[in-house]
């Protein structure tokens, strides 16, 4: 910004013809809020606020807005809190993955379209925050990300409990007939115990960890418990960050380069994160023109250890990763692997973060670089004839025993389907079957969290634990199981996995990258010739999605808003 550009409520006028015209009637209209003159007439720190009754996760945003206002306003700049779409994971039909480019439509659009000078963007739900880097990246105006903070765990009787990953064990135990309705119920008030994100690494902690390596998040604030006061601090310092960008900008532009995409996957692999962020950091990358190479993401994934021991890899919660170290101690275990040139909001280089001293590091839960939890990454990309672009692969929360596996295909044509058939007790279905759910992808349904099939009930009830599963749908970052996800190209856009049938047989090959369907070529084209897309929706934002919505490795992005 040059000492001549406008800053403030100067920016951006309204367009009447007659700036002048503009800039008064919008400094008349402002002097309505009761705000200073004083204060009107110099810069301004927009608030994507992101508070809504349909989002537990952010219950507590309105303190953390006015946490960053104080911040702002003691650096000496007007904040000006602004409501954004908001996303709740589990109060969204058919799937909150529909709505993340709508919200980083409206937070891109709102950033550009109105007079701030920087932005601090309050996020936390799994798709908020990616949405908002999404947003600020391609508005590339002075961002940065704070975000809610995961859940602290409740307890019943002498067991910890964190969402989501203990709602899916219990569930699992309650329909192979462990757990009863009763006590069912009486867990169900315990998972979720206090505002904040879920409690384990799954998607919204991934996310959270991968702003503060991408540089957008203050360094040390990714995983500070939401209901800690030290939340607020943080929330106020980042309110001050944003004051500081107006005098040396670091714009996104700055942060979302190649390295840091690399260094965000290293960090991914460490923490042993969730599926989802490969979509998320594909979309991030994108608007950037950066395209994540299944290779490269493969030979990170095999150089970087898992270090991280929490849920659904291992056995902590969040808040013991925060008491532990958090990323910061990570990144220092990573230090050999990283790109130290890149820079954060602060304008200092990963380099001089990690130059600073340790501080106290509890070792049972972030791990040494020479004693991981596992040698190898967390995810990988598989390719074959059933995902000719790509899957995506959790070996972290996969059982080893299903690494190498043929077997039969069991396909369920859509979600109706599988919920109509998974538990029918004539099902043919053996526990070296291989599940297979077609048309869940971003076309067809715009890519719900359904890839964590169920294991039928009468095998559960036998009890299998788990099984191979394969779709063109996520899978929840608090999940975990021998899934094989993202398939793409998705069965709704003609790929092959449109053409699998019951009875085929399927290659799963941890070691070789590769999921494989195992009928001949000329078989397979002759199925695919008869492939028919679903019909597209008519009207509103859901025609818009299924015109523009990009396929998984592209992260499912509009094509449009690419960079
Ligand atoms: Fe919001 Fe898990 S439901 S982070």
């Amino acid at each position: 910004m040059s000492d001549t550009d406008p800053i403030g409520l100067d920016r951006g006028l309204t367009n009447y013809g007659d700036p002048d015209f503009a800039r008064y009637l919008r400094r008349s209209f402002a002097r309505s809020t009761g705000i200073s003159p004083e204060l009107l007439s110099g810069p301004v720190v927009g608030i994507a606020a992101t508070h809504s009754g349909f989002n537990n996760c952010h219950r507590l945003v309105p303190d953390l807005v006015e946490a960053v206002s104080r911040g702002v306003l003691a650096a000496g700049a007007l904040p000006l809190p602004f409501p954004t779409v908001s996303l709740g994971e589990v109060f969204l039909n058919p799937t909150s993955m529909m709505f993340r480019n709508l919200m980083a439509m409206d937070t891109e659009e709102m950033i550009r379209a109105q007079p701030m000078d920087a932005v601090v963007l309050v996020g936390g739900c799994d798709k908020t925050v990616p949405a908002q880097l999404m947003g600020a990246t391609s508005a590339n105006r002075p961002a940065v990300q704070l975000v809610t903070g995961p859940m602290s765990t409740g307890r019943h009787r002498g067991t910890r409990l964190g969402a989501c990953t203990d709602c899916r064990s219990y569930w699992a135990r309650h329909r192979a007939g462990e757990v009863d309705a009763a006590e069912i119920a009486i867990v169900e008030g315990r998972l979720a115990a206090t505002a904040g994100t879920c409690a384990v690494m799954g998607t919204a902690s991934t996310m959270a960890c991968l702003a503060e390596t991408l540089g957008f998040a203050l360094p040390g604030t990714a995983a500070i418990p939401a209901v800690a006061a030290e939340r607020l601090v943080a929330a106020e310092a980042a309110g001050r960050a944003a004051v500081a960008l107006l005098k040396t900008p670091v714009t996104p532009d700055r942060l979302v380069t190649v390295k840091s995409i690399e260094n965000a996957l290293r960090v991914l692999m460490a923490i042993g994160g969730s599926t989802n962020a490969i979509v998320h950091l594909a979309a991030i990358a994108g608007r950037r023109g950066i395209r994540i190479g299944w290779d490269r993401l493969n030979a990170i994934s095999d150089e970087t250890p898992v270090l991280v021991d929490l849920k659904p890899v291992g056995e902590g919660y969040m808040e013991d990763f925060h008491a532990a170290g958090g990323l910061g101690a990570v990144l220092r275990e990573l230090r050999p692997l990283l790109h130290l040139d890149t820079v954060d909001v602060t304008g200092r280089t990963l380099g001089e973060r990690l130059a600073e001293p340790p501080e106290w590091i509890d070792r049972r839960i972030i791990r040494p670089f020479d004693d991981p939890v596992s040698r190898e990454g967390g995810l990988i990309a598989l390719t074959g004839s059933l995902a000719p672009d790509g899957a995506i692969f959790k070996r972290a929360a996969a059982t080893p025993a299903l690494f190498e596996t043929e077997g039969r295909a069991v396909v369920f044509t859509s979600l109706d389907d599988l919920a109509a058939r998974i538990d029918d007790p004539d099902l043919d279905v053996t526990p070296s079957d291989v599940l297979v759910l077609q048309n869940a992808g971003p076309h067809a349904a715009g890519m719900p969290e359904a890839g964590y099939l169920p294991i039928p009930k009468t095998l559960a009830r036998a009890g299998v634990k788990d099984m191979v599963r394969i779709s063109d749908a996520r899978m929840s970052g608090t999940a975990f199981g021998t899934v094989v996800l993202h398939v793409s190209p998705e069965a709704a856009a003609g790929g092959p996995l449109a053409a699998v049938r019951s009875g085929d047989r399927i290659r799963l090959s941890v070691s070789a990258k590769a999921i494989d369907l195992l009928v001949p070529p000329d078989e397979l084209a002759r199925r695919l010739a008869d492939h028919r897309p679903p019909p597209a929706p008519e009207r509103g934002y859901a025609a818009l999605y299924r015109r523009s919505v990009l396929q998984a490795p592209e992260g499912c992005d509009f094509d449009f808003l690419r960079g």
